[in-house]
């Protein structure tokens, strides 16, 4: 008369070199110490540990900010920042990354990006079609300044789409 065959649901971990492979492995173990040897054959199917696409990445933008004033040498500082295109305003980035924003009285009377005070001026030099057009509110508070002035908590950077450089003056109203 033939054994019964046994079946036993056993904790296993099929070797390294099986798991990298994208194959099926078939691997048995065997207990010792038994009075019979009882063999399972397990199945591991490493096909379906395989890793989902990477999610589409924004575009960069590449942002440069001008000091407003020159150092020792005369030459003025830039600071460089990259961000995710279309994800934040100028003003949070530049915060953020602690490059000054406010003069004197902006500092301690700002708006806190509400659009509501006017004193996040900034001047965009280079890569202005990156950007979102001027707000109304833009265009109450900068009507007699120049065009290529904005107001940091209104200027979205990137559109999530576009990608480059742009180049910002801080604190343009110290330099002309
Ligand atoms: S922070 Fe007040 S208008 Fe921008």
């Amino acid at each position: 008369m033939a054994a019964a065959a046994s079946f036993a649901s056993v904790p296993f971990l099929p070797p390294a070199s099986a798991q990298s492979e994208n194959r099926q492995a078939i691997s048995t173990a065997h207990f010792p110490g038994r009075r019979r040897r009882h063999f399972v054959t397990l199945a591991v199917d490493s096909s379906s540990s395989e890793s989902p696409p990477a999610a589409t990445e924004s575009p960069e933008i590449e942002l440069e900010f001008i000091g407003p004033k020159p150092v020792g040498d005369g030459s003025y500082p830039v600071d460089k920042v990259k961000v995710k295109s279309g994800e934040k305003v100028l003003r949070n980035i530049m915060l953020e990354n602690k490059l000054e924003l406010y003069g004197a009285y902006g500092k301690v009377m700002n708006c806190g990006g509400g659009g509501t005070c006017g004193t996040c001026i900034v001047e965009v030099v280079d890569g202005k079609d990156l950007l979102n057009e001027r707000t109304n509110t833009e265009m109450k508070y900068l009507k007699k300044k120049p065009d290529t002035w904005r107001l940091a908590c209104q200027t979205i950077v990137g559109n999530k789409e576009n990608a480059g450089k742009v180049v910002i003056q801080r604190l343009p109203q110290w330099t002309k």
